[in-house]
């Protein structure tokens, strides 16, 4: 079932302080809207934050593919479920390009996360050279079918779409660019999964802010939104899921 989802992907941000601010401000500004699932991010050191709270839905910004052993500074998926996870993302830009994840690692975290019950948010997108190059549908063919291989448990995937261009640079896809891949990543899940594509919720990244939510949500295959530096601050956060929800 596709859903409408406003995520907030905090990356390396925010301290204890601000972010119990934030669990204890951000409910009340969003207690009467329930057609929009919101879902935080945080740094996984904050995780146990938010597990003394059951408000707010929140994950794990990455995750290793085993379930224990001797892999320095990585987090289990057991270790997520652990401290009350129930999402996390996977493959974002930034875990790709400045830590050299590909999609033969990131399809093993796919599997593993799927077999542990999590959500995965699984993250693709084009670079501005690749989109330059008219290569940018190219590329999120192979991250979609290279990253989903062998997997066909996929009632609990969730994919963004998040140009890199686009990525904390001000540069927001329009909707019309969006829109087009949005629909091209729903038709290349529909001949992978035999038509199960339609039931994915597929989430654009990259710029999303009060001032342009509004025409992106607009678009047929524009479910929700995983948001950046406009997820840090409540109200801002609060008005993104509130402009959707008026759609
Ligand atoms: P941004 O980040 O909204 O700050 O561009 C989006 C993301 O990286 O998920």
């Amino acid at each position: 079932m596709r859903e409408t989802i406003v995520a907030g992907n905090w990356k390396m941000n925010l301290n204890s302080l601000s972010i119990m601010d934030f669990i204890k401000d951000f409910p009340h500004l969003v207690e009467d809207i329930t057609e929009v699932k919101n879902i935080i991010f945080p740094s996984s050191v904050y995780l146990y934050l938010f597990k003394e709270q059951n408000t707010i839905l929140y994950g794990g910004q990455n995750v290793h593919f085993e379930e224990k052993g001797a892999f320095t500074a990585e987090i289990s998926p057991g270790m997520l479920r652990d401290m009350g996870c129930k999402y996390v993302i996977i493959g974002h830009s930034e875990r790709r390009h400045i830590f050299g994840e590909n999609n033969d690692l990131l399809n093993k975290k796919l599997i593993s996360v799927l077999n542990n019950n999590l959500n995965p948010i699984y993250c693709i997108g084009e670079t501005l050279e690749e989109r330059k190059s008219n290569k940018a549908f190219e590329v999120l063919k192979k991250q979609l079918v290279e990253g989903l291989k062998d997997i066909e448990n996929i009632e609990k995937l969730i994919i963004a779409y998040e140009p890199v261009w686009a990525i904390g640079t001000g540069e927001t896809a329009t909707p019309e660019i969006a829109q087009e891949a949005h629909k091209f990543i729903r038709t290349t899940l529909n001949e992978m999964q035999s038509n199960r594509g339609e039931n994915i919720t597929v989430l654009y990244g990259g710029s999303v802010k009060p001032q342009n939510a509004k025409s992106l949500i607009k678009m047929q295959d524009i479910d929700g939104f995983l948001v950046g530096g406009a997820s840090l601050v409540p109200e801002t956060f609060a008005q993104i899921t509130r402009i959707i929800r008026e759609d």
